[in-house]
């Protein structure tokens, strides 16, 4: 088992190892910029401050601490006439023309997400004010899904008292057709073990194995098949209750024989109904502290934040967004 601490403990010293650089659109943002200073002074990134010079002083200034001299400042009218360019053309199936670009680009985190686009940063981190759609739709538009993905999909890490557990997909796609979940099974196997934790892969449902029927459980089912056919090596299995997914005595009655049954890792939700609910009913009444949501699929990463995050949070989202980083680099 991953326990939290570990899990706590690796993700700082992968982070470290791998030594990315790290934009932040939201530079002028408080817990953002405390999160960056922490990051500079730990080793955990190299962060990139989008904002005005002066402002960002003047925040720190207010706020008493003092910028590193490692921490990057990028004033966003300086630079963002660079990128209207390379914008227009990744863009140019959809007619974008120049004036549209510079217009967008006045976004910070479409300027900084065209900046993770042509390489000059390794990851980007945004949402402590910003939306989650408008966090994610400059990189599902301009970064893209990586090779052998076709959605974008997001994860938890779920912090309980004994173990790290991984959810999924709590954060991005509403209603997942079956080929789509599959895949989703797929790139959280993959995060779970990007992380150090062993992927079993549970297909949740209100069904455990051949007992129930439905078309939501047919989905489930059929989601689980294709996954098998694609990815042999996958531990997974499904449809599966939460209770036959992770106690043992359940599984022993309702899933016998079965891989997954008892001792599940990683949870694969049929819908966003279910995900985003379940993650958070566990969040919110067990006090769970959670991670995330981490996007899966991108070409690179981009994370979102709560826009409740504390400074931690924002921490450990840097920190996990350089180690996608490196894992994709070495994929
Ligand atoms: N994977 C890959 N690409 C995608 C995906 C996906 N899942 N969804 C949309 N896209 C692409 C489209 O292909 C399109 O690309 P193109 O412009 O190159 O053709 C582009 O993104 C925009 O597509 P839209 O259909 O306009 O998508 P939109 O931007 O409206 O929505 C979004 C994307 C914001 C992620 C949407 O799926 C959404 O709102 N999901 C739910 C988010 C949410 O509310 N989550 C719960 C709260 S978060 C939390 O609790 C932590």
């Amino acid at each position: 088992h991953m326990s939290p601490p570990a899990f706590r403990y690796q993700l700082i010293q992968k982070a470290r190892a791998a030594n990315k650089r790290i934009v932040l659109p939201e530079g002028d943002e408080p817990r953002t910029m405390r999160a960056a200073v922490i990051c500079t002074q730990k080793g955990i990134a190299r962060c990139v401050l989008l904002g005005n010079r002066k402002v960002i002083l003047s925040v720190a200034e207010s706020l008493g601490i003092e910028l590193p001299p490692g921490l990057e400042i990028l004033e966003p009218n300086q630079i963002a006439e660079r990128y209207v360019a390379p914008m227009v053309e990744l863009r140019k199936s959809k007619g974008m023309t120049s004036g549209q670009a510079l217009n967008a680009l006045e976004d910070t985190v479409v300027l900084g997400t065209m900046m993770l686009a042509v390489d000059e940063v390794d990851g980007l981190v945004s949402g402590a004010v910003h939306t989650t759609a408008s966090t994610v739709r400059p990189a599902l538009q301009l970064i893209k899904t990586a090779p052998g993905s076709t959605i974008v999909s997001s994860c938890f890490f779920m912090l309980m008292p004994e173990q790290v557990l991984v959810y999924a997909d709590c954060a991005v796609n509403p209603d997942p057709t079956a080929k789509e979940l599959a895949e989703i099974a797929k790139q959280s196997a993959d995060s779970a073990l990007s992380f150090g934790i062993d992927p079993k892969v549970a297909m949740i449902s209100y069904s455990t194995g051949v007992s129930g029927s439905g078309d939501d459980v047919e989905k489930v089912r059929a989601a689980t098949k294709l996954a098998r056919d694609q990815w042999p090596e996958l531990v997974i299995d499904g449809p599966m209750q939460y209770d036959a997914a992770t106690v043992r005595e359940v599984a022993a009655q309702k899933a016998p024989g079965s891989a997954v049954a008892g001792q599940a890792t990683v949870f694969v939700f049929p819908d966003l109904n279910t995900g985003n609910t379940t993650y958070k009913a566990v969040q919110r009444s067990a006090n769970v502290v959670s991670v995330g949501p981490m996007l899966q699929g991108l070409r690179k990463p981009v994370n979102d934040l709560s826009r409740g995050a504390l400074v931690d949070d924002i921490v450990f989202t840097i920190a996990l967004t350089a180690i996608q980083a490196e894992a994709m680099a070495q994929a």
